[in-house]
This record gives structure tokens, C-alpha cells and sequence, in this order.
């Protein structure tokens, strides 16, 4: 019998289980022919030199066939060899997988008979929450070593692993983390042994000290005798973990926010955000100063027609308002002095670190003062609301875990006039950079942006008062400083890592000094008849500020952006989730 040919045509041979090896239904490699026939047959081949098949030739009257040479047999020969060796590892791993897959199956079929139940005779359980401030475990002794002391808590699985027959879960209910552990048929029931991170959970169990050397949230555990899951969270692709995670760009993780709400540092920053919103609610109380709640719809701007959201208000034009201020400065003949802590809207087409479109806004306004007293009462306002905020131990430490470095600011904070701050950043070499120009040096009257005043801040590294800004370059409401009528009486809070966290100034609170100055800025004053009648009936001096919370708590908690400060940011692109 003639021995068997196949034959191999690299430039239009084809490797497929169709094709057949003969000289008119060519393999494409040689490699290929020698795993499907062996290494015995005959090999004919032959390719073009170029690579290329010229074009209207005839592949059979092209070139020669040739035996493969010798060298080309021996590499065909160790391909087809680590081929059919990788093979067979697939198939072998695809039987070990299906095997491991039936074992699993069956300890699940298994753990399905295992149901838990609770024993009736223990202690009664007591609920509690999973702090150690929790007034409840206050009660049962800081939540240590209490033997026998029964608790129930509910919470969301944030970690889970197994040990040997053990199961350790950190719950989470907001207020803090427990170690619990499974022991047991506990933990082999199927709701254990298919958990996934966030279901939410019933745990009942005893609450112990850590054994020495062991580490847990607040140095206890729990000892579960019964648990429910209350609600399975999703598992496989579209377990948490694979929709949110360290490397998810910030994009995603803005459309994910609910979920990432959930994430360690997200929910501490909104957790210190509360705090400081409370205590700053405490310490205006404090100083006996009333709270208001101005209108959000408006139709007058505050700080310059530029960044107003319009909307249609019935037949009329309405405006989502920039500040509360002018509204504040009418509570205080009735009210005394005042503040609110609401939203303000601001059409800001930038994308920079610290703006967005609708932020929380904390106002204040005082009622016979001096531009000093303002400096004062903002200084003591900021440094006393880090205190309340911070004499919360569990607060405290949220701090110190977002911004390890943190210190209480020194006081008194240091001032500098707009003018020194010009000669600083003359001094420094830090240039104005305006679009379309060179760079060149700063000089009085520029406006000092963002970049330069946070270079400067960064460097003075600590909280600086920015006072007498030209008129030119601030709101039209601002008074003239008596000695320096170039300027004004007015203050920015700057602090490192963020820059302007606080704008302020005293009121014009002369009538015609104010209508003058609606005139140069080309406000038609009919709009704020409820505004300018203040200077008519018994005007007083005075002055306030307004206090971005995003941005002081980006600076308290050392982020990078505003728009992880609030829970769901709105910023130009952007007004989802
Ligand atoms: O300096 P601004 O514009 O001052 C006022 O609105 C005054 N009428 C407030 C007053 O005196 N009652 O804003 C005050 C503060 C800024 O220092 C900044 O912290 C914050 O509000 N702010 C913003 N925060 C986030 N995103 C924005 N787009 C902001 N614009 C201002």
C-alpha cells in the first residue's frame, strides 16, 4: 500500500477538521497535520517565498511540493506533543471541576437538611446596636466580657471567612462592626455556606471579650446560638464586590453611589458630615443665634447673574438661590442674630475639585458688629464645632481614620490682607494664569484663582483669614474699609488641602451707598425692595458669612473632592443618581 500524503500549503492551506490533507484541500500548518495524522505519513509543502499569494495565481501551478524539511518535522512533531499534553491537563481539570462541583452540590443537598432553631430556654436577648456608645450596651457594661448576656443584632455582612469548621462574619448596622462567629451546625447550614457580602442578618448569640492577643471591632465578639438571614444579598457577577471595588474608576463609582454609600470611608465621611452639621446646629445655639429657613425659589441673585439655574415659576422666571443671605439680613431686627443651614445652587460650568451645583450652604448673619467681631465669631465658631464634633469618641476616631494627621487648628488664625497676599505670590513666583495670556506676576486687583490661592494656603499650611478684597473683585453688597477705600470689608477662610471654605463681609448698610452700588453693577434695585428697606426702617451695621459644608469637611476629612462629601453629588454633567 502506498504510504499515506498529506499535504501542507501555508498560504492557502487551512487548519480545520474539514479539510482533508490532499493536494487540493491543504493543511495551513504542518504542526497541525502531525497532531491529526501522526508523524509517519508523508509531508508535502510548500508557500510562497514572499508570504504573499500573488494575485490570479493558480495555487497548484504556483511552486513545487516539497517534503517537509527535517528541522520543520522536528518542531511540528513537539508542538503536536504539548498539545495533546495541554489538552489532556483541560480534561483534567474539567473532571476535577465537575467532580468538585457534585461534592459541592451534595454538601449543599446536605447542609439543605440542617435547619437551626432557636433555644427557647436561653436568656432573653436584648437588642442592641454595634457601637460601644450604644446606650444598651452601655447598660450591659461596656459590651465586654458579660457572660451570658444574650443580645440580638442586626446588621449587614461586611466581611466574611470560613476557619477549619468555623464561620467569622463582621456585621455592620451603621453604627458599627461585631465580630461574630459561627461555630458548629451554625455554620454549616446552606444559608452559611452560600453567604455573600450585604445580606442582612438576625444574629442572637452571647457577647465575649476577645481572647488576649485577638483583634476585633471594639475588642468583643459574639458567640451566635441562632441567626436568620433576613435578606440574601445577590452573589456571583453580580455579588457587590464585582460591581464596586478599589480599582472602579470614579465615574462608575458616582452611577454606583448607592452602593458605594456602603464602603468604609463613604459612609465615615457621611457619618462626620451629621456631626458636624449637628454641632454646628449646637454651638449657633450656643451663642443664642435662631435658626431660619429662607425660601430656595427666588428672584434675585446674590452673587452675580453668571452662575444663576433659571426655571420657569408659572407665567414667571424663577431662580434656584446662591445664598440665603439677603434674606437673612431681614430676620434680624425681629429674630436677633440668625443662621440656617440650607442648600445653595450654583450654575458652575467648571469641574474643578471643590465645586458643585448644589451644595450645602451654612449662613450666618449678625446684627451690630464690627468687622473684627465677624473675624472673632467665625473663628470661635469654627474651632468650636470642631470640638463638639470631635468630643464624640466614635466620631473622633472616624476622623483620625480618614485624616490620621489631623490637628486642631491654632488659634488665632493668621491674617492677611488680599494686598499681602498680592506680595506673597509676587515674593513666591506663583503667576496669574489667565486663558489666552502669558503667565505674569500677580498684581492688586487681579482676582486670585483657585490654583495660586490653594499653592498658597497649602504652603502657609494653616488656616488663613483673607481679608480687604478690592470692590471690584467681590459682591456688590460689600461696604468700603473707611481707611482704604480701595477696599473691602471682607474675609475668605482659607485652608490647606482645599483653599476658600468661608466668604464673608460686613453689609453696606447705608441706603444711598447701596442704591450706588446696584447702580455700578447694573441691578435693577425694584427687585429688592425687601432687601433695600432695610436701610430704610431703623439700619444697623452688620455682617455674616457663608460656609460651604462639602468643602469644610473635605478639608476635615482630607478628601480629594467636594463630591465625596455629599451623598449624592450634582456638579456640571452630572444630577444622577
Ligand atoms: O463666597 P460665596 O459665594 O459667598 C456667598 O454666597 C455669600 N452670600 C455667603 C454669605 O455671606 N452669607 O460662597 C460662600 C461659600 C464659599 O466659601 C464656599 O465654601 C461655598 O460657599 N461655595 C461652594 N461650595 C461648593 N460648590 C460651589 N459651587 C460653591 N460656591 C460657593
Amino acid at each position: 500500500m502506498a504510504e499515506p500524503t498529506f499535504y501542507i500549503d501555508e498560504d492557502v492551506g487551512e487548519d480545520t477538521p474539514s479539510q482533508q490533507g490532499t493536494e487540493s484541500s491543504p493543511y495551513k500548518t504542518l504542526g497541525f497535520a502531525v497532531l491529526t495524522h501522526g508523524d509517519s505519513p508523508k509531508f508535502l509543502a510548500r508557500k510562497s517565498t514572499s508570504g504573499d499569494v500573488p494575485e490570479g495565481s493558480d495555487a497548484a501551478t504556483r511552486l513545487e511540493w516539497k517534503p517537509a524539511a527535517k528541522a520543520a518535522l522536528k518542531k511540528a512533531k513537539n508542538y503536536a506533543a504539548q498539545y495533546q499534553k495541554k489538552a489532556a491537563r483541560e480534561q483534567e481539570l474539567l473532571v476535577q471541576r465537575s467532580k468538585e462541583d457534585a461534592d459541592r452540590k451534595k454538601v449543599l443537598d446536605e447542609a439543605k437538611k440542617i435547619v437551626i432553631e432557636e433555644d427557647k430556654s436561653l436568656p432573653k436577648a436584648i437588642r442592641i446596636k454595634l457601637d460601644n456608645t450604644d446606650p444598651e450596651t452601655i447598660k450591659l457594661g461596656d459590651g465586654k466580657d458579660v457572660k451570658g448576656t444574650r443580645v440580638r443584632i442586626f446588621g449587614r455582612v461586611h466581611r466574611e471567612r470560613r476557619q477549619k469548621e468555623n464561620m467569622f462574619i463582621t456585621l455592620r448596622d451603621g453604627y458599627g462592626f461585631m465580630q461574630v462567629i459561627l461555630t458548629g451546625q451554625l455554620a454549616k447550614t446552606y444559608d452559611a455556606l452560600t453567604l455573600t457580602r450585604e445580606s442582612s442578618m438576625e444574629i442572637l448569640g452571647e457577647l465575649r471579650a476577645v481572647p488576649e492577643g485577638a483583634h476585633a471591632p471594639n475588642g468583643r465578639e459574639l458567640h451566635a446560638d441562632y441567626y436568620k438571614i433576613v435578606g440574601k444579598a445577590a452573589g456571583g457577577d453580580d455579588a457587590i464586590t464585582n460591581r464596586v471595588s478599589k480599582d472602579t474608576d470614579h465615574a462608575t463609582l458616582l452611577d454606583l453611589r448607592h452602593l458605594t454609600l456602603r464602603g468604609e470611608t463613604a459612609s465615615k465621611v457621611m457619618i462626620v458630615r451629621d456631626a458636624v452639621e449637628f454641632a454646628f446646629n449646637s454651638v449657633y445655639k450656643e451663642l443664642r443665634m435662631r435658626k431660619v429657613s429662607p425660601p430656595a425659589l427666588v428672584q434675585t441673585q446674590v452673587e452675580g447673574g453668571a452662575t444663576l439655574f433659571g426655571l420657569p415659576y408659572y407665567n414667571e422666571t424663577a431662580y434656584l438661590t446662591q445664598s440665603s443671605q439677603l434674606y437673612l439680613e431681614t430676620c434680624l431686627p425681629s429674630m436677633g442674630d440668625v443662621f440656617c443651614i440650607e442648600k445653595s445652587f450654583r450654575a458652575e460650568k467648571s469641574l474643578t475639585r471643590r465645586h458643585l451645583a448644589e451644595y450645602a450652604h451654612v449662613e450666618a448673619e449678625l446684627d451690630f458688629i464690627t468687622f473684627d467681631d465677624l473675624l472673632e465669631h467665625l473663628e470661635h465658631v469654627m474651632c468650636r464645632v470642631l470640638e463638639v464634633t470631635l468630643s464624640d469618641p466614635t466620631t473622633k476616631q472616624y476622623i483620625l481614620d480618614l485624616h490620621p494627621e489631623f490637628k486642631m487648628p491654632e488659634r488665632p488664625f493668621l491674617r492677611m490682607r488680599y494686598s499681602e497676599a498680592i506680595d506673597w505670590l509676587v515674593e513666591h513666583n506663583i503667576d496669574i494664569e489667565e486663558e489666552g495670556e502669558a503667565p505674569r506676576p500677580h498684581k492688586f486687583g487681579d482676582d486670585i484663582a483657585e490654583a495660586a490661592e490653594r499653592k498658597m494656603t497649602d504652603i502657609i499650611n494653616r488656616p488663613i483669614f483673607l481679608t480687604h478684597f478690592p470692590a471690584e473683585i467681590k459682591a456688590f453688597y460689600m461696604p468700603k474699609d473707611k481707611d482704604d477705600p480701595r477696599v473691602t470689608e471682607s474675609v475668605d477662610c482659607l485652608m490647606p488641602g482645599v483653599g476658600e471654605i468661608v466668604g464673608g463681609s460686613m453689609r453696606m448698610w447705608d441706603y444711598d451707598e447701596l442704591m450706588a452700588a446696584f447702580d455700578r453693577e447694573k441691578i435693577d434695585p425694584a427687585a429688592y425692595y425687601w432687601y433695600t428697606d432695610q436701610r430704610k426702617y431703623g439700619t444697623s451695621p452688620h455682617g455674616g458669612y457663608g460656609l460651604g459644608l462639602e468643602r469644610f469637611l473635605a478639608w476635615l476629612c482630607k478628601q480629594h473632592t467636594v463630591r465625596d462629601c455629599c451623598l449624592y453629588p450634582r456638579y456640571f454633567g452630572r444630577c444622577k443618581p
